[in-house]
């Protein structure tokens, strides 16, 4: 599959002193515009600075489209809400990497070989040992991925299809079995082996969850509920941990690697952590008699630290569209499990005063995407510091469809910025004596 080409579309000037630079500026299929300064500093000598790259695109891709005023979200140019409602992850898994739709005899081929990979080596048994039974679950999920490539060299052969492919289906395959593994040590149970039988919600809840000495029955409301949110999360163009995945990727690391870096990026507050903290916030609140506008005016306070964890988003200046899927998923799904909604209606609460108050208004801050995802993670029973690992599992097909259009495309070359130094110009070298 090729990655399409933005289009030029016209030239920007660029005057600096006496010089002034054309500029090409392309355009992509929804009609986003760039500069495209590929060749700035060797016509100029100017580089561009932009920390954070708010304003930066670091590629072209045709992967996920979202739109943040609008509060627009597309896989491959198919709504989130017509997959949310239609599809099935890994159906959105085949359509994120091979950019299409798959037949029903390609979902079976794919869905079979994914099922066949989901064992990991038995050796792996003792690398869960080596942890204390603390390790935070986002420890073991990005070592573990990395473990995976000393199993599997032939991962390095990152140009050969075939070993792409193979490497692509065991880590869907492997990941939950992974994630689950580590949460049994941390509980002190048998690991739950795969079944074959189950679909692949269905089996990362019955690894999570069942126990050897008894039956244990998959709640199909329950494992819709999960797959939805897989689905929600699998893929968001150039986030933080995509960016990172494409980054260690661009040195012709193995996709295990690439990955394993993924996780990391993930793990932070300020991306994937926030669904767990978003609940840590809404205990306090509940532990604090339930005062949100107290916590609140602690978000607005620029003298505190504290943020309101699960609000804002560096591109969604408007709701994010997932947001809106999962609050109605988290109200079904408190139903279906019974589960305490206490925290849910904190959190409505928080939602109603953040939307009517200006500091949230103005810089447009509505809640993102972990605002209400906790509220199901934990509704299905999943401990808090394995949310964030449930978001690793569903964003695992977008990392891996990132990397392959990125190793596919004529125009990646090893991703390595410049900068602009502000530090001591050049000095000698001063005897230890002498200091
Ligand atoms: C994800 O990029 C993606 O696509 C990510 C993601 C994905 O699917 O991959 O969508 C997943 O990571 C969602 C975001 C999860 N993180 C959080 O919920 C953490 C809380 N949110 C913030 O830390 C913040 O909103 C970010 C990190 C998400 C975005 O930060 P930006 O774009 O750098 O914005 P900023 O920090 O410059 O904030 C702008 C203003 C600041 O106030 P002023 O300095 O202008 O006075 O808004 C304020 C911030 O202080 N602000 C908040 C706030 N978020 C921003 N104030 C209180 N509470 C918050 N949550």
């Amino acid at each position: 599959m090729t990655t399409a080409e933005a289009t030029r579309t016209g030239e920007a000037k660029l005057a600096h002193d006496d010089d002034a630079v054309d500029l090409p500026v392309v355009t992509g299929t929804e009609g986003e515009s760039a500069v495209d300064i590929g060749h700035l500093r060797a016509e100029t000598g100017l580089i561009t600075l932009d920390p954070g790259y708010g304003n930066t695109g670091s590629c072209t891709s045709a992967i996920t489209f979202l739109d943040g005023e609008q509060g627009i979200l597309r896989y491959r140019g198919y709504p989130i809400e017509q997959l949310a409602e239609r599809s099935t992850f890994l159906e959105v898994a085949y359509l994120l990497i091979y950019g299409e739709l798959p037949t029903r005899a390609e979902l079976d081929g794919f869905i079979d070989e994914v099922t066949r990979h989901t064992l990991i080596r038995e050796e792996m048994r003792h690398f869960f040992d080596s942890f204390p039974t603390d390790a935070h679950p986002m420890a073991v999920l990005a070592a573990g991925t990395v473990s995976l490539s000393t199993f599997y060299p032939d991962a390095q052969q990152i140009f050969d299809p075939v070993a792409v492919e193979i490497t692509i289906k065991r880590l869907i395959a492997k990941l939950p079995t992974l994630a689950a593994w580590s949460f049994k040590k941390a509980i002190g149970q048998p690991y739950v082996y795969p079944n074959n039988d189950l679909g692949y919600s269905a089996n990362l809840l019955h690894m999570m969850f069942s126990v050897p000495s008894e039956e244990y029955e998959v709640n199909e409301d329950v494992a819709k509920a999960l797959d939805l949110l897989l689905i929600l999360h699998a893929d968001h163009e150039q986030n933080c941990s995509a960016s990172t995945v494409r980054m260690v990727g661009s040195s012709h690391a193995n996709l295990y690697a690439s990955i394993s870096a993924g996780i990391s990026a993930l793990w932070g507050p300020l991306h994937g952590g926030a669904n767990e903290a978003v609940i840590n916030t809404l205990e306090r609140i509940v532990a604090d008699g339930g005062n949100v506008q107290k916590y609140v005016d602690r978000a607005k306070d620029p003298d505190d630290s504290f943020r309101l964890a699960g609000f804002g988003h560096r591109v969604y200046k408007n709701f994010d569209p997932r947001a809106r899927i999962i609050k109605a998923a988290a109200d079904r799904v408190l139903r279906a499990t019974g589960a305490d909604d206490q925290l849910f209606e904190v959190a409505q609460r928080l939602e109603e005063v953040a939307l009517h108050d200006e500091y949230f208004v103005e810089r447009k801050l509505y809640p993102n995407v972990d605002f209400y995802s906790g509220l199901i993670y934990r509704a299905i029973g999943f401990p808090k510091n394995m949310f964030t690992n449930c978001f690793a599992i569903g964003r695992l097909p977008g990392w891996i469809a990132q990397w392959k259009e990125m190793i596919e495309s004529r125009e990646t070359k090893i991703a390595r910025p410049r900068q602009v130094y502000v530090g001591a110009a050049e000095r000698e070298y001063v005897s230890i004596e002498q200091r």
